[in-house]
């Protein structure tokens, strides 16, 4: 379903998806976690409120859990969002809900962003670090973080390895693709995905990494949501 916003519906060149059609189960909530009370909004206002705000996009396509497309497009209206082209319905998937946004995007697009609703403290200097390489050649880019904690491959509570941390990095979003290298990427079998970054290398696209932000924590337990509403109040 694809339903319109009320937004300016212009075309440009930067569009972002905000994926926020998760359920949101671990958060423990009677509702998606989209909508889970976030400094006294949903969870959803803040990355969207940034996103609208930051001169690096142009338009944007939000993918809301089913039946909570009426509330996204209300509070989108309720932010002013004036870039807010389209709400879609999310898919089954993370992947599947990018794919149906994606269907929104009109073919002269450039540059696509796709963000999680689940890291609401978005930093516009994060969004400038992942389109600068775009224009030098590269086909994705995503912030990622070095992982501070041993990493250990189990099996059955068993550990059978620990991994050797050097180069190994913990992606995050916003990540940023060419609009045409994105949309082939998205095509075929997208169960194993758990970022777009992935199935652009699937795809053998090239992907950078930029510095990630220590405040773009993801929203998946109560913990994460305490720990986001504090850094919230703490600019
Ligand atoms: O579930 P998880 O937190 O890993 O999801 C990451 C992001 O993808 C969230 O913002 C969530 O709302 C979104 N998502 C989605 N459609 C799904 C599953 C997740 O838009 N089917």
């Amino acid at each position: 379903m694809h339903r319109g916003s009320g937004g300016s519906g212009e075309a440009g060149a930067t569009w972002a998806l905000l994926v926020a059609a998760g359920a949101g189960e671990r958060l423990g909530i009677d509702r998606p976690k989209a909508f889970a009370s976030l400094g006294g909004r949903p969870l959803l206002a803040e990355s969207l409120d940034r996103l609208d705000r930051s001169p690096w996009v142009d338009a944007i396509v939000v993918a809301a859990p089913a039946g909570w497309e009426e509330p996204a497009i209300l509070l989108a209206e309720e932010l002013a969002a004036t870039k807010v082209v389209s709400c879609v319905t999310g898919g089954a998937t993370r992947a599947d809900s990018v794919r149906g946004a994606l269907e929104d995007v009109p073919d002269n697009a450039l540059v696509v962003l796709v963000h999680d609703a689940a890291r609401p403290l978005l930093d516009d200097a994060v969004v400038e670090r992942v389109l600068a390489p775009l224009v030098e050649g590269f086909d994705g880019v995503v912030p990622a973080l070095p992982l501070p904690d041993t990493v250990k491959r189990v099996d059955g509570g068993i550990v059978v390895e620990t991994v050797e941390r050097d180069g190994l990095v913990g992606a995050q979003t916003p990540q940023a693709f060419l609009a045409p290298v994105l949309r082939r990427a998205l095509v075929g079998d997208l169960s194993e995905a758990t970022d777009c970054a992935s199935l652009v290398e699937r795809a053998g696209g090239r992907v950078a990494v930029t510095e990630g932000d220590p405040r773009l924590v993801k929203v998946t337990t109560a913990a994460d949501l305490a720990l986001v509403e504090t850094l919230l109040a703490s600019p």
